[in-house]
């Protein structure tokens, strides 16, 4: 029986991306509850997959096959996904967005937000964090924050259909937004 793929069909995806602890994971599994959708966690699903974490990813196999692996999972989603497959809120590492690739993927999968939050709060956010390898290499913190945030925060901004800025939101806000505006994107 043929099955058309997800490339045949309307994407109506919803897709986060933003930097780490900008709250996508958070956001994406409130909305997914309001919208009585599945919340895909790319990072989730990659470490799943692998059995392994992210940071033994990164230490065993080094970044560049982690980045690969994203890719690799966004093909599928994009391609290879059955039409029959619920259209869920699909969560993104904070690196996702850096490849033309991905970038392309996420826009054809259906409706990219990026939740954009201030660079001193991503800073106090993360402060504690000890499971993210890019935040482990020795650089203090608030440079290496500001340097990530330097490079990606345009590249988000071309990726994404809708920014919101979530830095004084509450999740309860930052859903009514993203609501409204993929209805509007949807319609
Ligand atoms: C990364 C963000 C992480 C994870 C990996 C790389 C990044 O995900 O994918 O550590 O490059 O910003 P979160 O954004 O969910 O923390």
């Amino acid at each position: 029986m043929y099955v058309p793929s997800q490339s045949a069909q309307k994407a109506r995806d919803i897709i986060l991306i933003g930097m780490m602890g900008c709250g996508k994971t958070t956001i994406g599994r409130a909305l997914g509850v309001e919208l009585h959708r599945p919340l895909l966690d790319m990072d989730a699903v990659i470490e799943e997959q692998l059995g392994k974490s992210i940071s033994d990813i990164f230490k065993e196999e080094g970044e560049a096959h982690f980045r690969s692996l994203e890719t690799t999972f966004l093909r599928y989603l994009c391609d290879e996904r059955p039409c029959s497959a619920e259209r869920c809120i699909l969560s993104t590492g904070g690196g996702v967005a850096m490849r033309q690739e991905n970038r392309e993927l996420l826009r054809r999968l259906g409706f990219v937000v990026w939740l954009r939050v201030d660079i001193p709060i991503l800073i106090q956010r993360t402060a504690r964090c000890t499971h993210r390898p890019l935040l482990m290499g020795g650089i203090p913190l608030k440079d290496r924050i500001r340097e990530l945030c330097l490079q990606r925060y345009p590249v988000y901004a071309k990726t994404a259909h809708y920014t919101l800025d979530t830095s004084h939101m509450s999740v309860h806000q930052a859903l009514d937004h993203i609501k409204e505006a993929a209805s509007l994107y949807f319609r």
